[in-house]
């Protein structure tokens, strides 16, 4: 696969997930319980997949591969980067929340369901966008071996940030998630 479609990939997987995020907030609107355990599931992948491994072979990798090759000017490129700081700030507010939730008392339910929409929204636009603006572009663009180069740095980053194997087990995860919180209009995770 190439590296850009490796990021395409976890794009699908990223996006499947927020679908089931989506339908998790639609439960909790509706007043219906959804375990906190589903939730540190959910901010776990988010954390972990999107924020640490996705998001690093972005910022590491590809997006200074792509301003080196001059496809795009370096202002673009920071306007990604600033966004996945916004996503940061996000994070920590929904796990304070979820944290709050855990110890069984009152917890600002609908603060987290507005703060969740949002994230969601964002990073959804945000994907939509990176592929537009800059996978449409690169992908034609990145010569076999510099594929192969990326894919290497991907691979050593994964290894880093997530381990060995763990791709995989949040890949089972999204499956299991779907399963019990199917998102509107899902597909099966594997096709990804
Ligand atoms: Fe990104
Ligand atoms: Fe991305």
């Amino acid at each position: 696969m190439s590296a850009v479609d490796e990021l395409k990939a976890e794009h699908a997987l990223i996006r499947t997930m927020m679908g089931v995020f989506s339908r998790m907030c639609d439960l909790m609107e509706s007043g219906e319980a959804v375990d906190t355990e589903h939730l540190d599931q959910m901010l776990d992948f988010i954390v972990v997949f999107v924020d640490k491994c996705h998001h690093r072979k972005e910022e590491e990798v590809f997006f200074p591969r792509v301003v080196a090759l001059g496809l795009r000017e370096p202002a673009v490129i920071d306007a990604f980067v600033y966004q996945h700081d916004l996503f940061k700030e996000y994070i920590s507010e929904l796990r304070a929340d979820v944290r709050e939730k855990g110890k069984g008392g009152d917890w600002p339910r609908h603060r987290f369901i507005e703060v969740a929409r949002d994230y969601i929204s964002q990073l959804t636009e945000h994907s939509e966008a990176e592929e537009n603006e800059l996978f449409a572009i690169a992908g034609p663009s990145i010569s076999a071996d510099e594929n192969d180069n990326l894919a290497d740095e991907f691979e050593r980053l994964e290894r880093e940030e997530v381990g060995a194997g763990e791709h995989e087990m949040y890949r089972e995860l999204a499956s299991r998630l779907t399963g019990m919180f199917p998102p509107r209009g899902a597909r099966d995770v594997k096709e990804t």
